[in-house]
C-alpha cells in the first residue's frame, strides 16, 4: 500500500541530493551571473561604440530567447568546441550566462533610478566622472540594486529546473526518476514543488532581513 512514510525512507535521499546540486547550481550561476552582469553594465556605458554594442547585442540576444534553448547551446558547444566537461558545468556556465543579461539590466537600471542632478552636483562640486560614480552614484543605486539582485537569486533557482532536460540530477531530475521508480507521477511532483517553494521562500525572507539591516527598503 502507499504511505507517505515509506515513500519518503525510500527516496528522500534522492531529493536531498537533488537539493544539494540545484542549490550549488543556482549559487554558481548566481556568482557567475553578477560578475558578467556587472562586466555587461559597465560596457554598455562605454565610450567606445563597439564594446557598447558588443554588450547590448549580447543582453538582447540572451534575453530574447528561451533559457532551454541556451542550455542546449551550450551543452552541444561545449562538447564541439573539445571541452570535455561535466552537464554540471556546462549548464552552470549556462546559468551564469543567462542571468549575466538580466543582472546586467539590474545594475543599468540601479544606476539610471538615481537622478542626473546627482552627478551634475558631484562634478560642480570637482569630482571626476569616475569619483562621482563610485562616491555618489553607486551607493544610492546599490539601494535599488541589492532588492532584485535578491529576486533574480530566487529566478535562477526556479529556472534552474530547465536543466534536468541535459542529465543533471537536480531537483527535478530526481523527481523524475522517482516517477519512473515509484510509477506514481503525482506525489512526486508535489515534493519537488514543496522542496522548490521551501528553497525560495526561505530566501526570499532572508532577503528581507537583510535589506532591513541595512535599510534598503525602497521607502526609506
Ligand atoms: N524562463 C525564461 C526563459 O527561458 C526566463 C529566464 C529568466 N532568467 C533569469 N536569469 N532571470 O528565458
Amino acid at each position: 500500500m502507499f504511505s507517505k512514510q515509506n515513500f519518503l525512507q525510500q527516496y528522500g535521499n534522492y531529493y536531498v541530493t537533488g537539493v544539494e546540486i540545484t542549490v550549488a547550481l543556482a549559487l554558481i550561476g548566481v556568482i557567475f551571473g553578477t560578475l558578467l552582469g556587472t562586466l555587461l553594465a559597465m560596457m554598455r556605458r562605454s565610450k567606445i561604440w563597439l564594446v557598447k554594442a558588443i554588450g547590448a547585442v549580447y543582453v538582447e540576444y540572451t534575453r530574447g530567447t528561451p533559457l532551454l534553448v541556451q542550455v542546449f547551446i551550450v551543452f552541444f558547444g561545449t562538447q564541439i568546441l573539445g571541452l570535455h566537461v561535466s552537464a554540471f558545468v556546462s549548464s552552470s556556465l549556462a546559468m551564469g550566462m543567462n542571468s549575466g543579461a538580466y543582472v546586467s539590466e539590474i545594475i543599468r537600471g540601479g544606476i539610471n533610478s538615481v537622478d542626473t542632478g546627482q552627478d551634475k552636483a558631484a562634478r560642480s562640486l570637482g569630482l571626476a566622472s569616475g569619483q562621482s560614480m563610485r562616491y555618489v552614484i553607486l551607493p544610492q543605486a546599490f539601494k535599488n540594486i541589492l532588492p532584485a539582485l535578491g529576486n533574480e537569486f530566487i529566478s535562477v533557482i526556479k529556472e534552474s529546473s530547465i536543466v534536468s532536460v541535459v542529465g543533471v540530477g537536480e531537483i527535478m531530475f530526481q523527481t523524475g526518476v522517482i516517477q519512473g521508480a515509484s510509477f506514481k507521477p503525482f506525489f512526486p511532483l508535489i515534493i519537488a514543488s514543496l522542496l522548490y517553494f521551501v528553497l525560495t521562500f526561505g530566501l526570499s525572507r532572508l532577503l528581507r532581513l537583510v535589506e532591513k539591516k541595512f535599510n534598503l527598503s525602497s521607502d526609506s
